[in-house]
């Protein structure tokens, strides 16, 4: 039976892979690394990084695969996402049927870790029901942006017997939060929504990469500077990847 490996590595520093992923990736014969457009060359550009600095084994080939984009056409989220996930189902089906033998073992590389705001184990199981060869699949986990953002700016996730929330932009643009919120996912800056002297937050960008940026404060002093140094880092990278953490204000 084919083996897939389902490996997080960590949100952007090639010091965050685990041992266990690089024993991982040094398991797989061919290791699969989505191409997201030129914009996001930058991000293959790190797992490939990843590939040649920890995989040894001479056997490992890498794939390359061209992921397909969100039809914005669809007016409906929901079902806009359910498209796109069956078009990458069917490009990983296709990948298991014809880059892996019968007895052989594949690795997806997944930003961060697969449990948080990626949908490689969802498509997975799309891929299981329409009925292609069998696979089993493991879970490597990954050091997650939310853990990197947090020991970027040295804060604990969570207050003493506090809850916290962890939502998308989207989220948080539908009602001001009372718990303590991560927010992912963000390309609005939803923030701006919300009374800015009922909050602090941390937010950070490019975590634990060398373009790293760090702002914290009141969100009502910081606010206009997060959104000044998001615009400049955007037009400059051409693609950005933040995440903040809101804290309601006692
Ligand atoms: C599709 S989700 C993937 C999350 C990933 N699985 C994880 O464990 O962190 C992408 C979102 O994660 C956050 N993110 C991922 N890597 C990041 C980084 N290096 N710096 C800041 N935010 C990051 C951003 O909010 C981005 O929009």
């Amino acid at each position: 039976m084919r083996t897939l490996l389902v490996v997080g590595i960590g949100p952007g520093n090639p010091e965050q892979v685990t041992i266990e992923a690089i024993n991982a990736l040094n398991r797989a014969d061919a290791l699969f690394i989505p191409q997201k457009g030129a914009d996001k060359a930058d991000l293959a550009d790190l797992r490939r990084e990843i590939v040649a600095r920890y995989v040894t084994n001479p056997a490992a080939r890498l794939v390359p695969f061209a992921m397909p984009v969100r039809d914005e056409a669809t007016a409906s989220y929901a079902a806009r996402v359910a498209d796109w996930h069956q078009a990458i189902a069917a490009i990983h089906a296709r990948l298991i049927a014809e880059e892996l033998g019968e007895d052989g073992t594949g690795a997806f590389l997944v930003w961060g870790d697969p449990s948080l705001y990626d949908s490689t184990l969802r498509i997975l199981a799309r891929v299981r029901e329409a009925g292609a060869p069998p696979f089993s699949v493991t879970v490597i986990p990954g050091i997650t942006s939310l853990q990197a953002l947090t020991a970027a700016h040295a804060i604990p996730l969570n207050r003493v017997g506090e809850p916290v929330l962890v939502t998308t932009g989207r989220r948080l643009a539908e009602a001001p939060p009372d718990t303590d919120t991560v927010v992912m996912l963000d390309g609005k800056l939803a923030f701006k929504a919300l009374d800015g002297e009922d909050y602090d937050i941390h937010w950070g960008a490019y975590l634990g990469t060398p373009d790293e940026i760090l702002v914290s404060g009141r969100l009502s002093q910081v606010a206009e500077k997060i959104e000044r140094r998001r615009a400049e880092a955007r037009a400059r990278h051409g693609w950005i990847m933040d995440t903040y953490l809101l804290r309601r204000r006692a």
